[in-house]
């Protein structure tokens, strides 16, 4: 198995205040596929996608990723996981302020090995047209779509997205994600999308539900449907 959690396990706090924010977790990933995760706010889906993106560690559990155990390997090891092998698009976009649109995917393609065409990246998009903007004079969904190249740019093996299309509409969410399912259709892309929209789901070819930092199910889709073919 490409991704595999085992007894993971993340707390916050204590006493009182103590929160389970993953409870024992165990969960397989094949390659080559898209995850969507399904939960209800503070279940633990971004605590999730942290662990396995090597942002932050478990307190008990591992984590490997092709054989490798990222959930206790040093800080090195740790670095070179996240800037090879992981594109990680955040809830909450973390763009550089100081640097333009072009120059924010610049910063992460300059030390790609195996970069996209930048170019292709940002017409597809939509966001070629701002690349001399700052993050502060785009919209939310614009910002988003920048987050989505920055992460998409330097083409990872694993693609992570914290809330993929949550300030787009309808037209704008299904082009970004018709523009992840060739991704994925291409390069062959293991992809974990979090969402709160059911929708999007369907194009998952395996559904993940969290509740209280617990798996509730990890399900097969029968009937997958393209991005083309949502109903947003
Ligand atoms: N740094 C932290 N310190 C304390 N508690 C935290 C911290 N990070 C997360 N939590 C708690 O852990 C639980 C899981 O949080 P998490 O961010 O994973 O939820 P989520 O499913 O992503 O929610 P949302 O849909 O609102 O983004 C929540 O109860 C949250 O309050
Ligand atoms: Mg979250």
């Amino acid at each position: 198995m490409f991704i595999e959690i085992k007894n993971a396990t993340k707390t916050y706090g204590a006493g009182e205040t103590l929160v389970k924010a993953l409870d024992n977790v165990n969960l397989s990933l094949e390659e080559g596929r898209i995850y969507v995760i399904l939960g209800p706010s503070g279940s633990g889906k971004s605590t999730l996608l942290n662990m396995i993106g090597g942002l932050d560690r478990l307190e008990s559990g591992e984590i490997t990723v092709d054989g490798r155990d990222i959930s206790h390997a040093d800080k090195k090891k740790m670095t070179q996981y996240r800037r090879e092998d992981v594109g990680f698009v955040f809830q909450f976009y973390n763009l550089i302020p100081d640097l333009t649109v072009q120059e924010n995917i610049e910063v992460v393609s300059d030390i790609s090995k195996n970069p996209m065409d930048i170019k292709e990246v940002m017409d597809a998009l939509d966001i070629s047209k701002y690349s001399t903007r700052f993050p502060k004079e785009l919209s939310g969904g614009q910002q988003q779509r920048v987050a989505i190249a920055r992460a998409l740019i330097k083409n990872p093996k694993i693609l992570l997205c914290d809330e993929l299309t949550g300030a787009l509409d309808s037209k704008s969410s299904r082009n970004v994600l018709k523009f992840i399912d060739k991704v994925n259709e291409k390069f062959h892309t293991t992809i974990v999308i979090i969402t709160h929209n059911e929708a999007i789901a369907q194009m998952a070819d395996a559904v993940i539900r969290i509740k209280d930092g617990q798996l509730a199910s990890c399900t097969d889709n029968q009937q997958k449907v393209s991005a083309d073919g949502l109903e947003l």
